[in-house]
């Protein structure tokens, strides 16, 4: 178990992203969480490589990208280039996901497969040997501020059944609705990186939050 936690920039302050970006920096955050959404995989649209790439000249720590959109594998080298360290694909947007895997390898960077809440994580015994991380979302991927699915327990501890007899070295990243309220039982059931941003952002004092987050 390594309690990581990545704070998701879709809740910072876009006028002043700077001040944020710098808060991160001097956070004991590990990663910056980046979700990029292009209003057809998910209802909204975030941001995209331009905004992902002045994240990446002010950030000092790895960007964790978060791709929910279609067609993942057209972007990989656009996001290298943009500065991305891990790529994250969903597993639903995928349709040749070890072709895709293996191109983000290509490019040098860490993969992710990521997994919508109706997914069950046995989709993934083919491919597990293969990425780095899978990112389990917590709540349905396309928007901040949602509400916790509990189901999440469960997968967790599926993940971690198949990465022990698959003896895979992929990290579990947990996504949606996490606060201080499930961080410890998420770290205690074999989460080991917390993707959070409202609760973070929000909150008055987004430095101590995150330590509160990464002690829980
Ligand atoms: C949701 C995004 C999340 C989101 C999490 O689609 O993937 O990364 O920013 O936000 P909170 O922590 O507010 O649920
Ligand atoms: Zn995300």
């Amino acid at each position: 178990m390594n309690k990581m936690v990545a704070p998701s920039l879709l809740a910072a302050d876009f006028s002043n992203l700077a001040k944020d970006i710098d808060m991160v920096n001097r956070s004991d955050a590990d990663w910056f969480h980046l979700d990029i959404m292009d209003g057809v995989f998910v209802p909204n649209i975030s941001f995209g490589i331009p905004v992902v790439e002045a994240v990446s000249k002010l950030a000092k720590k790895p960007l964790d990208v978060h791709l929910m959109i279609v067609q993942p594998e057209r972007y990989i080298e656009a996001f290298k280039k943009a500065g991305a360290h891990l790529l994250n694909v969903h597993l639903e947007a995928s349709t040749h996901l070890h072709r895709t895997v293996e191109e983000i390898h290509k490019n040098d960077m860490k993969a992710g497969v990521t997994l919508n809440p109706h997914s069950p994580v046995h989709l993934l015994e083919d491919i597990i040997e293969q990425v780095d991380l899978v990112l389990i979302m917590s709540v349905n991927p396309g928007f901040g501020g949602q509400k916790f699915i509990h189901n999440t327990y469960q997968k967790i501890e599926s993940l971690k059944n198949l990465i022990e007899r698959k003896k895979s070295r992929a990290l579990i990243e947990v996504d949606g609705g996490v606060s201080l309220d499930n961080a410890a039982d998420l770290y205690r059931a074999g989460a080991d990186v917390l993707v959070s941003g409202s609760f973070i952002f929000n909150s008055s004092d987004p430095l101590h939050t995150i330590s509160q987050l990464k002690k829980s």
